[in-house]
C-alpha cells in the first residue's frame, strides 16, 4: 500500500481518494476551500454521487483518509501526489491553467522525487511544461499524465471498475507503478505524455460528436415522420458503433463535454489546424438550445403570461451540476423571454428568475406546457392525470424522450418528443 496526496477535492479527486483510501492506501487530499474541509471531517460528502459519502465516512474511521487545507502538508508523506484541480475554460476558449501551475509552483520546493500525477484534464503538452517548470527550480519531480474518465452520477463504480486506463510518462519503471497502484483488472495504454493528454480529449471530442449525430438523426426522423428510437436502435446493433451515447435530447452540457470541445478546438487552432467536426458539434449544441426554447415559445405564442413547468435542471441526470446544462439554459432562454419558469429537479437547484418548486406536480401548477428536459427517473413515476389536472395547457414537450406515450395520451394530454411523431 503506497502513500497518496491528492489535491483538489472535487468530482474526481474526492472520488480518487475515497477509493484509494478502501483499498488500503493512506490518502491526504489538500482542499483549498476551508468550508469543504471542514464538511470532509466531519463525514459530510459535498457532492451527490453515489458511494462516495460512505466511503468518505468509511476512510475517515479507518484512519486511512485525511483531509488538509494546506498542500504542502498532504504532500509531506507522500509517494505519489495526484492533481485534481480544475481546468475551466477561459475566454478564448483554451483551458485555464492558472490553478494547476500555481499549486505547481506551490509545491515545487517540495515534491523531491515524488511522483506528480496529472489527473485533470489538460491540453497536450502540459506534461512538458509541468516538467520544465519544476526542473527550473531544480525540483527532479517525475510528471505522468494519468487522465480519468469517470462520468458524474457513477463516479465511484467508473473509478473503481473503469474500460481502461492511460499512464503517459518517460519512465517505462514509473509509468507501470501509476498503472499497477490501484490494481484495477483493465487493459491499460501506457504511452508517452502527449498521447496520454490526447486520449482524453479524442474521448470527450468523439463522444460530443457522436450525441450530435443522434440529435441531427432525430431532427431528420421529425421532418420524415420517422422514429429516432428505432434508428438508435438498429444503429446501436452494428458492433462497429454500439449502443452507447446515441440518446438524442437538448445537447450535452455539463463540465467536460463543453469545456474539453473548446480547449481542443483552441488546442487545433494553436497549430494551424481546423476540426471542422467538432467545431459544428459545438456550434450546433449552442443553436439546438436556442432551438429548443423558441420551440417551446412558439406554443405559448397567443397565450398572456405564458407559464412553463420544467422538470429537470441538472445537466443529465444522476447529478447535482448545473454547469452548461441544456435544461437549466432553456429555462433561462424561456424566462428571458417573459415566460413564468416554474422547476422542479430532485437535486439540482437555480436562481432567479426560475422559480423553484417543491415537487414535480407542483412545478405544473398553471402551466401552458411542460417541458421534461433531465432524464431523472423518477420523473416517469409521477401521475399524470394529476399533472393534466394541474396544467393551464395539455402540451408535454419531452426532449429525453422519457416518458410513457400512452400515459401522457390517456391523461388527455398531447407529447410531442425528440425524433419522433407527435401524439
Ligand atoms: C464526461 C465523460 O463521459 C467522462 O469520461 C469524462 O471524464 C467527463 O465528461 P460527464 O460530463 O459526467 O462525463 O457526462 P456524460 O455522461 O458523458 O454526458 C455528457 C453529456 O452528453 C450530458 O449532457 C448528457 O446528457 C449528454 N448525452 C450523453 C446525451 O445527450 N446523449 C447520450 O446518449 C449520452
Amino acid at each position: 500500500m503506497a502513500e497518496i496526496a491528492v489535491i483538489g477535492a472535487g468530482y474526481v479527486g474526492l472520488t480518487l481518494a475515497v477509493g484509494a483510501a478502501n483499498m488500503g492506501h493512506d490518502v491526504t487530499v489538500g482542499e483549498a476551500d476551508a468550508d469543504r474541509v471542514a464538511d470532509l471531517r466531519k463525514g459530510r460528502c459535498p457532492l451527490f454521487e453515489a458511494g462516495v459519502g460512505d466511503l468518505l465516512r468509511e476512510g475517515l474511521a479507518s484512519g486511512h483518509l485525511t483531509f488538509t487545507t494546506s498542500n504542502t502538508d498532504a504532500v509531506t508523506a507522500a509517494e505519489f501526489v495526484f492533481l485534481s484541480l480544475p481546468t475551466p475554460s477561459a475566454a478564448d476558449g483554451s483551458a485555464d491553467l492558472s490553478t494547476l501551475m500555481t499549486v505547481v509552483d506551490e509545491l515545487a520546493p517540495h515534491l523531491g522525487k515524488r511522483v506528480l500525477v496529472l489527473k485533470s484534464t489538460v491540453p497536450v503538452g502540459t506534461n512538458r511544461d509541468v516538467t520544465e517548470r519544476l526542473r527550473a527550480t531544480g525540483c527532479p519531480a517525475p510528471v505522468i499524465s494519468n487522465p480519468e474518465f469517470l462520468r458524474e452520477g457513477t463516479a465511484l463504480a467508473d473509478f473503481m471498475s473503469p474500460d481502461h486506463v492511460v499512464v503517459g510518462g518517460d519512465d517505462p519503471e514509473i509509468v507501470a507503478q501509476i498503472a499497477d497502484l490501484f490494481n484495477l483488472d483493465c487493459p491499460v495504454t501506457a504511452t508517452d505524455p502527449m498521447s496520454a493528454e490526447l486520449v482524453k480529449y479524442a474521448t470527450n471530442a468523439y463522444l460530443a460528436t457522436r450525441v450530435m449525430m443522434a440529435n441531427s438523426f432525430a431532427d431528420l426522423c421529425e421532418v420524415l415522420g420517422a422514429d429516432i428510437v428505432a434508428v438508435t436502435t438498429g444503429l446501436g446493433r452494428d458492433h462497429r458503433i454500439g449502443p452507447h451515447f446515441l440518446q438524442p435530447g437538448p445537447g450535452f452540457g455539463g463540465s467536460c463535454f463543453p469545456k474539453d470541445a473548446r480547449a481542443l478546438l483552441d488546442l487545433g487552432a494553436s497549430h494551424g489546424l481546423d476540426f471542422p467536426i467538432l467545431a459544428a458539434a459545438v456550434e450546433v449544441n449552442a443553436a439546438r438550445q436556442e432551438r429548443m426554447a423558441d420551440q417551446v415559445m412558439a406554443a405559448v405564442d397567443s397565450v398572456d403570461n405564458p407559464v412553463v413547468a420544467l422538470w429537470g435542471l441538472a445537466f443529465k441526470a444522476g447529478t447535482d451540476d448545473t454547469r452548461e446544462s441544456p435544461a437549466l439554459r432553456i429555462g433561462e432562454m424561456l424566462a428571458e423571454r417573459g415566460v413564468t419558469v416554474q422547476a422542479y429537479d430532485p437535486e439540482a437547484t437555480a436562481a432567479d428568475p426560475i422559480e423553484i418548486c417543491e415537487s414535480a406536480v407542483a412545478a405544473t401548477d398553471g402551466a401552458d406546457v411542460l417541458v421534461v428536459a433531465t432524464e431523472w427517473p423518477e420523473f416517469t413515476e409521477v401521475d399524470m392525470v394529476e399533472v393534466a389536472t394541474a396544467m393551464r395547457g395539455d402540451l408535454v414537450v419531452d426532449l429525453r424522450n422519457l416518458l410513457d406515450t400512452e400515459q401522457i395520451r390517456a391523461a388527455g394530454l398531447h407529447l410531442r418528443g425528440v425524433g419522433k411523431p407527435s401524439s
